[in-house]
């Protein structure tokens, strides 16, 4: 089986999870071939069996490169088997309005693009204040402060289950 791993990013962790679900796919036995978005808008579709699309929320949208690439392969996409890694800090969480912001977004992201992904997994993501700004900082301490009130708010912390996410790529696989 050919998958390709398309993934956005902004702070890198969406890539090392691309990166890392891109390993399980070849250590499966398939083939995998692992792309930027927004380097894939070309990318010819019917070479591949399956796709998975990677993507980060941030301020309570995806980013652009998903969008665009979503709308523009609509049609050939939901001709295919799908998943897509919704990578966000409210899904290291177990906040109900969390939650529900997280279904609000995939929708809204569903209508906007008319793609609609077969299999959708949330996954937790990174808190990295090493590569924030100082506004952004400012920001994401609050955030976490919130969500997390025993974190380190100076430390990087990656809240992703890398089992966890290995079973959903074995599982889709089948
Ligand atoms: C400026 C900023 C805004 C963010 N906004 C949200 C948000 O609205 N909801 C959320 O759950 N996580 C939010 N996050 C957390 C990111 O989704 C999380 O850090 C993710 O791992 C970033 O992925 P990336 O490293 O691939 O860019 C935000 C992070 C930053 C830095």
């Amino acid at each position: 089986m050919k998958v390709l791993v398309a993934y956005a990013t902004r702070e890198g962790h969406t890539r090392k999870i691309a990166r890392h679900v891109t390993d399980r796919i070849y250590d499966a036995g398939n083939t995998a071939e692992l792309l930027a978005l927004g380097d894939a808008g070309d990318v010819d579709l019917q070479r591949f069996d399956r796709v998975i699309l990677a993507a980060p929320i941030h301020v309570g949208h995806y980013r652009r490169a998903l969008t665009d690439f979503a709308s523009s392969h609509a049609n050939s996409l939901a001709a295919m088997p799908t998943l897509f890694l919704s990578v966000s800090l409210a899904a290291a969480g177990h906040d109900a309005e969390d939650w529900k912001t997280l279904d609000r977004i995939l929708d809204e992201f569903e209508e906007a693009t008319g793609w609609k992904p077969d299999r959708v997994e949330q996954i937790a993501g990174a808190y990295r204040p090493s590569d924030y700004d100082i506004f952004t900082r400012f920001i994401m301490r609050r955030i976490l402060a919130n969500k997390d009130p025993e974190a380190d708010l100076d430390a990087d912390r990656d809240y992703t289950d890398w089992p966890g996410l290995e079973s959903v790529i074995d599982d889709w696989l089948g």
